[in-house]
């Protein structure tokens, strides 16, 4: 059996007391960051950008141009061979506490429930895998906040991919971790999922406002979301331009469209993309 859930809720309630670190600390520094792979092929060259405590920084770039290989090296996942990279002061290292990874297939675990794959991370880092009743009933509340409430105890066969995708950013929001890195996400997700998981990323984002460094190949994603768009080259990956988009929050994405500065920004960052684009 598969089931389905609705849309988001619209009104996401923001918890008071939600803090914002002070928005002028670095948190991701990444200096003349290159990689090569075994065999040879350079997937990255000289990649330079920082990401402010609390910012929301989005990546777009041609598909190969080294994208993924930036954010495993920030996670640590892939091991650094030059440059200087740095997450709060700190070099890389797999299974930072800190550190949220968010990839673009959902990885639930099949044998768990919605609920025990949300816990499934916070569980793995707590000493004997204890979760305390506050942190399960935070993950209630994060499960009703994506949309899933009363599919808690459903498995991962019996929920769509877009519900799938929901269980894994609540599982992501409900570690501790002040940085998340997200690896194209929504990319497998049809247009309204998406738009859904757009604005419930940006309302749980809004809450708390963690450091976000996001993968995307959809423009329109990226300028929805980002505070900062950061454009690659094509192969081998560097940052050839940073773009701010100064436009209000909290945003709402269905409206962007009416917004003339929306259709600018596409404008501008497609000529950059296309530039390094071979057709
Ligand atoms: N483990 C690996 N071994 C060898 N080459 C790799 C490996 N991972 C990625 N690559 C290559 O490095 C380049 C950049 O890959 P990736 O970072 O995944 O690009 P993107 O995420 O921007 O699409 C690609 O040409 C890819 O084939
Ligand atoms: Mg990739």
């Amino acid at each position: 059996m598969r089931l389905d859930a609705g849309a988001m809720p619209p009104n996401i309630a923001v918890p008071a007391g939600a803090t914002r670190a002070p928005p002028t600390q670095t948190c991701i520094r990444v200096e003349g960051l290159s990689h090569r792979f075994a065999g040879g092929l350079l997937a990255v060259d000289n990649a330079e950008f920082t990401v402010t405590a609390g910012e929301f920084v989005v990546i777009v770039g041609p598909s190969g141009c080294g994208k993924t290989t930036i954010l495993n090296i920030i996670a640590g996942l892939e091991a650094q061979q030059s440059g200087a990279v740095s997450v709060a002061g700190k070099t890389p290292k797999a299974g930072r506490i800190d550190i949220a990874y968010m990839f673009a297939q959902d990885a639930l675990l099949p044998w768990r429930t919605v609920m025990g794959n949300v816990l499934f991370g916070v569980e793995v880092r707590s000493p004997g895998g204890q979760i305390s009743p506050a942190v399960r009933e935070e993950a209630r509340e994060l499960i009703a906040m994506v949309g899933l409430s009363g599919f808690e105890d459903a498995y991962p066969r019996q929920l769509s991919h877009g519900m799938r995708q929901r269980t894994a950013l609540a599982r992501t929001f409900l570690m501790p971790s002040p940085v998340l890195l997200m690896d194209e996400p929504f990319g497998a997700l049809d247009a309204h999922t998406k738009l859904t998981l757009e604005q419930g990323l940006l309302r749980l984002w809004e809450r708390d406002k963690r450091t976000v460094l996001f993968i995307t190949h959809d423009l329109a994603e990226a300028i929805a979301l980002a505070d900062k768009i950061l454009v690659c080259t094509a192969r081998p990956g560097s940052i050839k331009c940073e773009i701010p988009i100064d436009m209000e929050r909290p945003r709402n994405i269905g409206a962007l469209q009416n917004d003339a500065r929306y259709h600018d920004y596409h404008r501008r960052i497609w000529t950059e993309l296309a530039a390094e684009m071979i057709v």
